[in-house]
């Protein structure tokens, strides 16, 4: 459907009437094929603003999937790298993409588990989540930033990608709400649900969740080419 070596479309929608984690399982072999997968272009935009390489002792990538960050990270990373998702089967194709890294790399090391139950405190100096925001559950995107506040050092920094709520009058902001429209329904209907949903974690909400936590929030723009150029960075730093 999107690439030759992508899924198909009754593979997707056999994905999206599974849960969120047997979805990812089913599509994890073909992932890198589909535009879900994080675009280097945003990663390289990103990892910018991140510092420069070995600058950074340990680092976290939530959600991790596929390991599209984790790359980045583990050059800018001196001591360790951390990748955490629950999809077995992502975290299978990122150990199998990052095992032809170079020796200078930072080690990197796989934690299936949950993203909304972080088993981390107080041992990261910057964490990162792409691709992945749309999977918090609605109402707990201020837990998801307690948390992430709680696994940083102080001083750390969470980094995340994101944009202005998009116009009423434009196409993507009608394209979102309609696929959220969608989702609802599909979870109305089918147990258990599949969680993804659009518009979430925008600016400015997402600056008022990081000082909630204690995050003082930097927002980086122009960063990115066409045709991600409205996306901004958003560097919260945990105070000391
Ligand atoms: C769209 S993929 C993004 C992967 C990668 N970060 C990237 O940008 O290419 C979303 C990832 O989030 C993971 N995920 C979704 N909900 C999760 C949860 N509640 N706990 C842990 N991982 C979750 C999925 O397994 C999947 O690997």
């Amino acid at each position: 459907m999107f690439h030759p070596q992508g899924p198909t479309f009754w593979e997707l929608a056999r994905q999206a009437l599974s849960s969120t984690e047997r979805g990812y399982d089913l599509l994890a072999p073909k992932f890198d094929f589909t535009p879900f997968r994080t675009p280097d272009e945003i990663l390289d935009g990103m990892a910018s603003v991140l510092g420069t390489p070995k600058s950074i002792d340990d680092a976290l990538d939530i959600a991790c999937g596929t390991g599209a960050a984790l790359r980045i990270l583990r050059t800018l990373c001196r001591r360790r790298v951390v990748g955490i998702d629950f999809s077995q089967g992502m975290l299978d194709q990122a150990c199998k993409s990052l095992a032809a890294g170079c020796v200078e790399d930072c080690p990197v090391e796989f934690v299936r588990g949950e993203i909304m139950q972080l088993p981390f405190e107080n041992e990261f100096d910057l964490a990162v989540t792409v691709g992945s925001l749309g999977h918090v559950p609605r109402g707990q995107e201020s837990e998801f930033v307690r948390q992430i506040a709680k696994a940083l050092r102080p001083g750390g920094r969470f980094a995340l990608v994101t944009a202005d709520m998009p116009p009423l009058t434009s196409p993507a902001y009608w394209a979102a709400r309609t696929f959220n429209g969608a989702m609802h329904v599909r979870n109305l209907l089918v147990r258990p649900p599949f969680i993804m949903f659009y518009l979430t974690f925008l600016l400015p909400e997402t600056k008022r969740l990081m000082a909630e936590h204690g995050l003082e929030a930097a927002v980086h723009e122009g960063l990115f080419p066409r045709p991600y150029r409205g996306l901004k960075v958003v560097v919260g730093t945990k105070r000391v």
